[in-house]
């Protein structure tokens, strides 16, 4: 029987709850579908912060290091700790230090969920550039507190690191219908944007059965909006990926449906799955956080570590539940009930 090591990190807020909501889930898939799975659970957070002065241990990256996947809630409470701490001192180093390069964010309806636009059709993979771009913590502040302060905020976007989300994005178009959309600013931004642009165009000479089209950000945003059937696979940098997949989010029936991978494709260090979504301090102690963008997000794990059928069996889950109307009312059911009812859909 195979057996599987994971990593949990519940974090802050409702991270915690929806964590043990898809660990619930994991465990009954695994009995049902013959594999083994075994938990070591990291109680690094803001609360660990508070404690000890660190969002994790100095070693925390070499101990994550020997699993198979991580498994993520969520990580901030920005009324105590700041978010530029909390996150660089845990999420963010953990996607950069083990080349998390590609995080993909599936955005389309379950069965029963109603979204705010007319279209239902939508099936859209983004791909976020997850490891440099905006997010490479480069820049500082001078003359601080004066008149004359200016804060610099670097992107970084190396050839390397555009060319290999660019083919990823490729490859995932080749996959699915053939079809990828580019999404940058380079009518503003003329040097980093221009590059990508530059380097989609090479690449798409490589990759001819592939219908390439690049976007601006703001008119992408737009079309998400206005005809997300137009769109299939959509590949952006971290900051811009970022923005588009709370906005598929919320066209998917909001954050508590967006699941997402922070995946390694080379498999050097292990791959990691969180929800899209925060820590939720506004609903956090109110037992109401929707956990199946954290089930999903279990799900994208199995597929990862090449339990499909299991992957499988957790959608058809999901699905089933939504379709009777279990989970699609933000705030109607609670998460344990939600939980319940993808356990019972699973045959539990
Ligand atoms: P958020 O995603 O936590 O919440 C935004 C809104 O969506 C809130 O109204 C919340 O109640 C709702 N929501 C989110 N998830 C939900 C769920 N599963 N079910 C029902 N409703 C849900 O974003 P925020 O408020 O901007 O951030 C809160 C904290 O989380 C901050 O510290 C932020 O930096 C952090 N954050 C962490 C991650 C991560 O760890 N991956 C992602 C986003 C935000
Ligand atoms: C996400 C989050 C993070 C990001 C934050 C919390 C740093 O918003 O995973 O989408 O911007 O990557
Ligand atoms: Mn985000």
């Amino acid at each position: 029987m195979k057996s599987y090591t994971i990593a949990l990190i519940p974090g802050d807020g409702i991270g915690v709850p929806v964590t043990d909501a898809a660990w619930q889930v994991l465990e009954q898939v695994a009995k049902t579908h013959r594999f083994a799975l075994s938990a070591t659970r990291f109680p690094w957070s803001c609360d660990f912060y508070r404690k000890t002065g660190a969002m994790m241990p100095p070693d925390g990256i070499e101990t994550l290091r020997g699993f198979d996947a991580i498994l993520l809630g969520a990580v901030g409470w920005p009324a105590e700790v700041p978010d530029s701490v909390s996150l660089h001192g845990l999420l963010l180093p953990i996607r950069k230090a083990f080349v998390q390069y590609a995080n993909i964010r599936p955005h389309r309806l379950l069965p029963g969920v109603e979204g705010p636009l007319k279209a239902e059709r939508f099936d859209i993979l983004c791909i976020r550039e997850n490891t440099e771009g905006e997010y490479a913590g480069a820049g500082g502040r001078v003359h601080q507190g004066t008149a004359d302060e200016v804060a610099v905020e670097t992107s970084i976007f190396t050839r390397a690191g555009v060319e290999r989300i660019l083919r990823f994005g490729f490859e995932q178009a080749r996959a699915r219908c053939g079809r990828l959309a580019s999404v940058t600013k380079s009518n503003a931004q003329k040097y980093s944007m221009v590059f990508w642009d530059e380097i989609t165009a090479k690449l798409a000479a490589e990759y001819p059965d592939v219908t390439v089209t690049s976007y601006h950000i703001d008119a992408m945003a737009a079309r998400m909006v206005m005809a997300p059937e137009s769109l299939d696979v959509v590949v952006a940098s971290n900051l811009f990926g970022d923005i588009l997949t709370d906005l598929g989010a919320a066209i998917q029936g909001g954050l508590g449906f967006a699941a997402s991978a922070n995946i390694n494709p080379d498999r050097s260090a292990p791959s990691m799955f969180e929800p899209v979504h925060g820590s939720a301090p506004d609903i956090a102690h109110l037992g109401i956080a929707n956990p199946m963008a954290a089930i999903w997000s279990a799900a994208m794990m199995l597929e990862h570590l090449g339990e499909s059928e299991g992957a499988k069996a957790i959608m058809v889950a999901l699905e089933r539940t939504t379709a009777r109307g279990i989970g699609t009312i933000p705030g109607k059911h609670r998460t344990d009930d939600i939980t319940a009812a993808v356990l019972v859909a699973l045959g539990a």
